[in-house]
């Protein structure tokens, strides 16, 4: 299965099936339009290692020399060091602007090695080899690259130094999913489930209920239920990404924005050293997914308060994220004052005002620029365990 991306500048290609992995060589000759000679493979150390292996063989056979390092997939860990270090790899390695960067992993190594090829000499090109579901339905596909920044006071403000760069080509085989932790492929659905509340602006308006329906099948690894929600969900972001490249369309249109629904109360819960998904602490912090599901509660919740949404979408959302083994509460988090003022570092605010991706039922959403107070707090109360 194959979707394009099909942006006026920088077309691609999003590869989609059971071993397109092995094909990596070739796909990635094909998509570059001056010949490079080396691929710089940038692994997550949670990739098992005969899926490194079998990606450095493809690049080899097509007389790409393959140079692996590997990075360990944690929020910390996507700052200044890790790009630092892996500009000075690129430089060893003696990368030209034709090599390529092939980003094998989850959605912090896309972002990372993406960031780092986008500004290494200027830009050269960038393969992203999404291995997490997160990272398949979402973050590889869209040119979205960056760092955490971890100011003084502040903590880790997520994303906050980044470009959009897009890759030449995304291949994401459904076949590494059979070796990802559980608890990781659950919160990849929870990006499936945001699709789903805010797909009738790409014209895909059955897409919750089809994933609900679905999420036995998933949970099975079933092959062909794998394939199909992984080119859904990409058809679907490519679609609006294709309408809004860079995020700027106008509040009253929405674009691209509205794919941050239930980040803006989740960035503020995520880097929170404490929380748990399930109260035991030795699964703290949350996984990104974990904390958009709770941020989709949170945004459904605010939006009820605000009479934007009937509050059976709040019921609704919390069973399906339920149904998916994603957690709809959080025991521990701040008193509201202390979350909001995260919050309003997002890095979606604009002209200081906070705004939010609010869900309307019906597979719509809308931004809202500074709610009341009390409708945010609805939102976090609804999120309290
Ligand atoms: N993950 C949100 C976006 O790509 O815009």
């Amino acid at each position: 299965m194959q979707v394009r991306v099909p942006l006026r500048d920088r077309p691609y290609t999003v590869h989609v099936g059971a071993g397109v992995l092995a094909q990596v060589g070739e796909i990635a000759c094909r998509a570059v339009t001056a010949p490079a000679t080396k691929a710089f493979i940038v692994a997550d150390s949670g990739v098992p290692h005969a899926v490194v292996a079998a990606c450095e063989k493809s690049l080899a056979d097509r007389s790409l020399l393959p140079v692996t390092t590997s990075v360990t997939p944690t929020e910390r860990n996507k700052t200044w060091g890790t790009l630092q270090s892996l500009l000075s790899q690129f430089a060893q390695a003696r990368l030209d602007r034709s090599d390529l960067v092939i980003a094998l992993g989850g959605g912090i190594v896309g972002d990372v090695a993406g960031f780092a090829a986008a500004v290494y000499r200027r830009g050269i090109p960038v393969v992203q080899c999404p291995t997490t579901l997160l990272a398949m339905v979402d973050a590889s596909v869209g040119g979205k690259t960056g760092i955490n920044l971890d100011l003084p006071g502040a903590g880790l403000m997520k994303n906050m130094v980044g470009s959009f760069w897009q890759p030449v080509a995304v291949i994401a085989d459904i076949e590494v999913l059979r070796s990802l932790p559980a608890r990781e492929f659950r919160a990849g659905l929870a990006e499936c489930i945001k699709h789903g509340l805010i797909s009738a602006h790409a014209d895909e308006p059955g897409l919750l209920d089809w994933t609900a329906a679905s999420l036995d099948r998933f949970a099975a690894l079933e092959p062909s239920a794998l394939s199909e929600l992984v080119h859904r969900n990409v058809s679907f972001k490519a679609r609006i990404v294709q309408g809004d490249e860079r995020e700027e369309a106008p509040d009253q249109e929405g674009g691209r924005a509205l794919l941050n629904l239930g980040h803006t109360f989740g960035h503020a819960i995520e880097t929170l050293p404490n929380l748990s998904p399930d109260q035991d602490p030795s699964h703290a912090p949350l996984l990104h997914g974990e904390a958009v599901a709770l941020g989709l509660v949170a945004a459904t919740a605010c939006s009820a308060s605000l009479g934007l949404c009937p509050t059976t979408l709040l019921d609704e959302v919390r069973a399906i994220l339920t149904r998916a083994g994603l957690p709809t509460r959080v025991a521990g988090l701040p008193p509201d004052d202390a979350l909001i003022t995260i919050m309003g570092h997002d890095k979606k605010a604009r002209g200081g005002s906070m705004r939010l991706v609010l869900p309307l039922g019906g597979g719509r959403a809308r931004v809202v620029s500074d709610p009341p107070r009390d409708a945010i707090a609805a939102g976090i109360a609804a999120m309290r365990g």
